[in-house]
């Protein structure tokens, strides 16, 4: 880490989002006298971000030894490195990292010997693989498209250790996707844009978790919603929660933004940014930066500038489009990521699954597992708590009336 100054304020940050996070500190207190990660290596690559950091003070009070890289080059929040640092944790990360910079910080968390790795879309988890990398007990993965090449590789028969897909927890895709990138990543555009968003025409590629968050929002600030998909149920469920669904081509010269959520590539390609309607914005807030067709739009244009850091403009056949984070994860680039009160529950499901991997590796095949259920009910139960909700329980007779026939 390069700028160790930064430590008082990325304290402050840390404190701030501990202070909405308060179910990792319960599980925290819970454990603390056990130490169940105590002798334990733990390899990390996640977004840097405040969250990050309360998993991480937590992972430490509980045993372990953690080294830490970034799930992406341009979302590392450097006052969060050098706090991490200064806590004793290997931290290999720093904001606007190149390509190259961003694979070998990887490799280094791998030469720190960590047993158990806790990855946000795969690169550290298939770079083990590739270099064969020895004592590596099991891991967990956090997002969509991470456990999609998990799962890839599984099938192959090729899959090295056991791995809990923490995305599949429902406390986890149904809150950390759906609410907080819906939030997050309307909040990315407008910080970039300052635009106004009611009355836009916003076309949403994928209507999976992150699609219908950030539709449901884009909805809510007023704007005018498309939703595109290749999946039929899905489809159905964005027409009947009342959006638009057509084809990419049939709304690509009629949308004023454009947000992809798929986890797939060129959903947004060079044949689309010729059709486009004069200051167009194109962001992505899928895990990947290659849903849009980054390379094409540099290549198809006569000249390009940067407005400010992460807001390009592209002159395309005497029009101009927009592109906002360099097409990377626009929520983690363009803002500050998630909000704390879901990253809580993601990050509640990843500490116990890392608990769990730790503890039973031995008894777990080389698959990708989904978050035990106990896990993920005990992390619904612990936020309602924190929530303040209240809830009824079932009486006895109700009890027994769903037992009936
Ligand atoms: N930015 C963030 O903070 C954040 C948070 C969670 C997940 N993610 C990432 O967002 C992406 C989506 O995650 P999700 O949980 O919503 O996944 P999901 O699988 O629930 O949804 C993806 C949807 O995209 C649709 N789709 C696929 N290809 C398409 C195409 N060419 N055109 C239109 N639709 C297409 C699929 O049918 C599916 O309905 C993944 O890359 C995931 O890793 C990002």
């Amino acid at each position: 880490m390069k700028n160790i100054e930064l430590i008082a304020n990325g304290e402050k940050s840390w404190e701030w989002a501990y202070s909405r996070m308060g179910i990792i500190n319960t599980l925290v207190n819970e454990k603390i006298d056990h130490k169940p990660l105590k002798g334990l290596r733990l390899g990390l690559s996640l977004h840097v971000t405040k969250e990050t950091s309360v998993l991480v003070i937590a992972a430490i009070k509980l045993g372990s030894k953690v080294s830490l890289c970034s799930a992406n080059p341009l979302s590392v929040q450097e006052d969060i490195a050098a706090f991490l640092s200064s806590k004793g944790v290997k931290v290999y990360a720093w904001k606007d990292e190149t390509e190259r910079e961003y694979f070998d910080n990887i490799k280094q968390v791998l030469q720190t010997g960590p047993q158990v790795l806790t990855d946000d879309g795969s690169n550290l988890h298939i770079m083990a693989h590739n270099k064969k990398i020895q004592g590596i007990l099991g891991g967990t993965e956090e997002t969509t498209s991470g456990i999609t090449r998990l799962r890839a590789l599984e099938e192959q028969g090729k899959l090295l250790y056991p791995i809990i897909g923490v995305n599949e927890a429902r406390t986890k895709h149904l809150f950390d996707n759906r609410y907080g990138t819906g939030q997050s990543t309307l909040m990315a555009i407008i910080k970039l844009t300052n635009v106004l968003i009611a009355g836009k025409h916003i076309v949403i590629c994928g209507y999976g978790y992150v699609g219908k968050g950030v539709a449901s929002r884009a909805k809510g600030l007023g704007a005018i919603v498309t939703v595109v998909e290749v999946d039929s149920l899905r489809a159905l469920e964005a027409y009947m929660d009342g959006y638009q669904v057509r084809k990419i081509i049939e709304v690509v010269d009629k949308g004023d933004i454009f947000i992809t959520c798929t986890g797939q590539k060129n959903v947004i390609s060079e044949k689309h940014f010729r059709k486009m309607k004069n200051g167009a914005i194109l962001a992505n807030a899928g895990h990947f930066d290659n849903e849009i067709e980054v390379d094409k739009l540099f290549l198809n244009s006569k000249e390009n500038y940067q407005i400010k850091p992460y807001l390009d403009c592209f002159h395309i056949q005497g029009k101009k489009i927009f592109l906002l984070s360099k097409g990377r994860v626009v929520n983690l680039v363009g803002a500050e990521g998630n909000p704390p009160e879901v990253m809580a529950m993601s990050f509640a499901n990843q500490l116990l699954s890392i608990i769990h991997v730790f503890r039973n590796h031995k008894k777990m095949q080389n698959k990708v597992y989904s978050v035990p259920e106990n896990i993920d009910s005990n992390v619904a139960k612990l936020s309602i708590k924190y929530l303040g909700i209240s809830i009824d329980r079932l009486t006895q007779l109700q009890i027994k009336y769903a037992k009936s026939y």
